[in-house]
């Protein structure tokens, strides 16, 4: 991993500019999960470092310009740019991240670049349609599943694909397993929006269906709940959290055993990600890290 922030630190370096160092240096790194990904499929391939300090350029410039759409104070337990240096300099530190990435991506094989461009296409969809979604209460789960392949797995996807051309290894099989991943760690995410506090989040907690997001735990509260038990949750969508509401969804998420049988989902996905890395062992540590850290 030292090598990844070894060429991140020499992409930024590039760009020339102190602001851009500084406002970089000021970012949390977070999980690196997709860097970790491709430096373990593609171990010996000399390019492997600096493929995923690309893909970590794009998702940090997703995340920055997400919280500006989002209007989020916090980003992995630091104050967000937005809120430190404002929105437009969020949104430009985004656009010179995202453009590097590019720029260094050219330089890639024809199928590598292709992967990871068209990947971002479907990223930023995603993005859209979450945002669209949240206008109104989505009680859609194909559809809610549509868009977090989208808005998320598909860069995990990308990157397990990019990372095993790169290495000459089955791409399909890898795709595979990043999409599996991919999805399987977003459902995780939208659990621990409700059952981790704000100190673990480094956000507020059960903030997701106050910006209107109606994660999977929601979806299937709303098909268990009776006629005037849904109007009580639908009232409480895409507002301010009231505290005694927020306790009752929470308490009647416990009754139908919502998060349990989202989280039920997320580890059958994940249980198809390690059939389709052939139960390799590098790829199933990474499974197991990332579906563990909700409980
Ligand atoms: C986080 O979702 C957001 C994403 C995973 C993708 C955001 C994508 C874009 C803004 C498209 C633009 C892309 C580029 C490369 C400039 P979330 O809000 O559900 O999660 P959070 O709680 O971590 O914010
Ligand atoms: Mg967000």
């Amino acid at each position: 991993m030292q090598r990844v922030e070894a060429e991140l630190n020499r992409l930024i370096e590039e760009i020339d500019y102190d602001e851009v160092t500084r406002l970089f240096a000021s970012l949390n790194g977070g999980k690196r999960l997709r860097a970790k990904l491709i430096l373990k499929i593609a171990k010996d391939v000399k390019e492997a470092p600096l493929l995923a300090a690309i893909v970590e350029l794009i998702h940090a410039a997703s995340l920055l310009h997400d919280d500006v759409i989002d209007d989020a104070d916090a980003r992995r337990g630091v104050a967000s740019v937005n809120a430190t240096d404002g929105s437009k300099t969020a949104v430009m530190l985004g656009d010179i991240l995202y453009s590097k990435a590019f720029t260094e991506l050219v330089n890639f094989d024809k199928e590598v670049a292709q992967t990871i461009a068209a990947s971002v296409t479907a990223l930023s969809k995603g993005e859209m349609m979450d945002v669209k979604m949240a206008e109104e209460f989505n009680f859609d789960e194909a559809l809610y599943l549509d868009m977090l392949y989208l808005k998320t797995a598909t860069l995990i996807e990308a990157a397990a694909k990019a990372a095993a051309l790169l290495a000459g290894k089955d791409a399909q099989a890898h795709a595979l397993y990043g999409r599996n991943l991919g999805l399987s760690f977003q459902i995780i995410d939208d659990i621990l929006d409700i059952t981790a506090d704000e100190a673990t989040l480094g956000k507020p907690a059960m903030n997701d269906f106050v910006e209107g997001k109606c994660t999977l735990p929601y979806i299937y509260l709303y098909e268990a709940l009776q006629e005037d038990e849904r109007e009580r949750l639908l009232a409480s969508h895409a507002k301010k959290a009231d505290a005694s509401e927020t306790e009752w969804i929470k308490s009647q998420m416990d009754v139908y055993k919502t998060i349990e049988k989202s989280f039920a989902l997320a580890a059958k996905l994940s249980n198809e990600a390690k059939e389709a890395s052939r139960e390799d062992e590098d790829l199933v540590n990474i499974l197991e890290t990332m579906i563990k850290r909700s409980y």
